[in-house]
């Protein structure tokens, strides 16, 4: 098996990741998941020990899964339980929301009851700067900052949004849970190509228990459950993943 030796100081650190070169492999990176959980644009800040492990396994998990039917992701290789070999993009500017069932801050814009079933899948774009809140974007809004070189690309990961949403949503409903919204980010390889990056894992998405509608993800710490609540939100999730069938 290949070893892969990490640069000794992070390239970059976000709030839940940091990001290292890997020395002789200039299109590689690794990322180690954090500990730390924010809300509230990084305003408020926790530790949750062992999170980063979870994080790091069920986003790989989900990766797997996306490759298994095409999607191409950043996804190489898991290190260890919090390190993750992945492949280099320039990452774009963008986060992409896919919504199936209303709540959160669609519920605060626009007249639609918590918990309703969308008509449809509903994807939205923001542009990925914390000083701007991450506001929606349209695609004018998109071209216009140079977020993609061109328009057919925003249909193109918009495509790949709904189809990721596809994959996960079959997935999830196998193991009881309810897929209810995700954010997703892009990033561009040296020949254009643009494949998912970052990570999907409850950090990033709103998932429900399919019989009590109970919330599996950060909203647990979002509402303030405290930080044991939300562990045990992130090890049921991944214990439904990994579960052997019966
Ligand atoms: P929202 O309802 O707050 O807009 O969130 C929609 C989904 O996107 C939810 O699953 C949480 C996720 N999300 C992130 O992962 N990071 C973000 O910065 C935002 C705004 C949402």
């Amino acid at each position: 098996m290949d070893t892969y030796q990490k640069a000794p100081q992070p390239l970059y650190e976000g709030k839940a990741s940091r990001l290292y070169e890997v020395v002789d492999q200039p299109n590689l990176l690794i990322i180690e998941r954090k500990d730390d959980v924010t809300k509230l644009d990084g305003e408020v800040r926790d530790h949750i020990e062992g999170k980063g492990a979870y994080t790091n396994r069920i986003s790989n998990q989900l990766f797997r899964q996306l490759g298994k039917h095409g999607i191409p992701t950043h996804f190489v290789q898991e290190l260890t339980d919090r390190e993750t070999l992945i492949q280099r993009t320039s990452p774009l500017l963008l986060e992409v929301i896919v919504r199936n069932y209303a709540t959160g801050s669609l519920c605060k814009r626009l007249p639609i009851k918590d918990g309703t079933l969308l008509r449809a899948p509903l994807v939205e774009l923001d542009y990925k700067d914390d000083e701007y809140h991450d506001p929606l974007i349209n695609h004018d809004h998109a071209l216009e900052l140079g977020v993609v070189n061109n328009e057919d690309e925003l249909y193109g990961i918009e495509e790949l949004a709904r189809s990721v949403n596809t994959v996960l949503w079959n997935f999830f409903k196998k193991i009881g849970i309810i897929l209810v919204d995700f954010k997703l980010e892009f990033g561009r390889l040296p020949n254009d190509k643009i494949i998912v990056i970052d990570e999907i894992s409850p950090d990033t998405c709103r998932f429900w228990d399919a019989k009590t509608k109970r919330s599996l993800d950060k909203d647990v710490f979002r509402t303030g459950m405290g930080i044991d609540a939300t562990f045990a939100a992130y090890r049921e999730v991944f214990d439904r993943l990994t579960a052997k069938p019966e």
